[in-house]
């Protein structure tokens, strides 16, 4: 905060409670028993008057405390501007000494984790109780509370990785975030060739395609492409380029999708959650969606939305 703003929030604030201390000590009336000093002109049925009497005393001396209370409470929290207040309280403290203090709580618990492999914990009840709440606090806003994902958003329950799913690569994954980049290609292909490949990859995935197009897509993919997607368009999980020959898309294999995410090209992020969650946690988290692709080993089951 600029200190000209800080002082113009202190200054409004003293203001008005010092408005608040002038309209009730403006407003003091004659003690209540003096009805000449207090009678309105307000009249009805001829000689029925409205008397505007003081408040009670123990209302008055309320108003009076919360004043008190009020001020004493601007000089020891932050309220005024930019100051802080005497006693050194602030959120994002309150908030640290919080999660500090049900972190020492849990740490029997990770004690126990940290002695485990990542397959032990995937089969471990507790540990994932403990990271289905993770999930749902910092996963699910973006995965889905089911992780299956949306578009733009991967699943994590079907057996299609971007980057892989070997124990390390989840913790990194998780841990450091990722960054997909798919450039645009419409400079370079212009439309008559996003077309021809959109043919050919709808060609690989077995959806219906223009068969005129197919062979003209698919010189244009071994050009420009395959660098990336690999020879067979199964994708390359060290650069997190998704395989296009599957049925699963992470921005939809419809040819409206495709051709935005040909031409226009596509970003997409992965934020990092080691320094918001710590190693424990970032590990329990890549137990927990180890233990979403075994059970879709088991289950054979694909995600509709998401994957890639
Ligand atoms: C702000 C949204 C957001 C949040 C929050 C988020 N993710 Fe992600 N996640 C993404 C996106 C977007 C991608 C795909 C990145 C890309 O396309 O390169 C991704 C990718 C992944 C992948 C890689 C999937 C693959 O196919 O290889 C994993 C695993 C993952 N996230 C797990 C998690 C976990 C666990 C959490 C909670 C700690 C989490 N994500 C929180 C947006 C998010
Ligand atoms: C520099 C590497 C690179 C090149 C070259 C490249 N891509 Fe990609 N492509 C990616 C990456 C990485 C992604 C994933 C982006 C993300 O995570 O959001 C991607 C995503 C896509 C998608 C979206 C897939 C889905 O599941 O929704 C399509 C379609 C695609 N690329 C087609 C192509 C075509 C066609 C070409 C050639 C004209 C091409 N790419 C060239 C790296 C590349």
């Amino acid at each position: 905060m600029t200190s000209g703003w800080s002082w113009f929030i202190a200054i409004v604030a003293l203001a008005n409670v010092a408005g608040a201390v002038w309209l009730l000590l403006a407003n003091g009336r004659a003690a209540a028993g003096d009805v000449a000093a207090n009678k309105t002109t307000h009249v009805w049925d001829q000689d029925l008057t409205e008397l505007n009497n003081p408040l009670p005393r123990w209302w008055f001396w309320l108003f009076i405390l919360t004043v008190i209370w009020g001020l004493g409470y601007l000089v020891l929290y932050p309220g005024l501007g930019a100051w802080q207040g005497t006693l050194g309280w602030s959120q994002a403290k309150q908030h640290a000494t919080e999660v500090h203090a049900a972190r020492e709580l849990q740490a029997p618990r990770y004690l126990r984790f940290a002695t485990m492999s990542l397959d032990q914990l995937a089969r471990d009840p507790d540990a994932m109780g403990e990271a289905r709440s993770l999930f749902a606090n910092g996963c699910a806003g973006c995965h889905g509370s089911d992780a299956r994902g949306a578009p733009g958003f991967p699943n994590l329950t079907d057996n299609d990785w971007l980057y892989g799913n070997a124990p390390e690569t989840l913790v990194a994954t998780i841990g450091a975030g990722r960054l997909g980049i798919m450039p645009g290609w419409q400079a370079v292909l212009t439309d008559a060739g996003v077309d021809e490949v959109i043919a050919y990859l709808q060609s690989l995935s077995s959806t219906p395609a223009n068969p005129g197009l197919v062979a003209a897509g698919a010189t244009r993919y071994a050009t420009f492409c395959v660098a990336c997607h690999g020879v067979d368009a199964r994708g390359n999980q060290v650069l997190g380029a998704p395989n296009l020959a599957d049925t699963i898309w992470l921005y939809g294999g419809d040819t409206g999708s495709l051709r935005t995410s040909i031409a226009v090209g596509r970003q997409n992020q992965m934020p990092a959650h080691e320094a918001l969650l710590g190693p424990d946690r970032v590990r329990l988290l890549a137990a927990y969606v180890l233990s979403l692709g075994q059970a879709a080993e088991g289950g054979g089951s694909n995600g509709p939305a998401g994957g890639g």
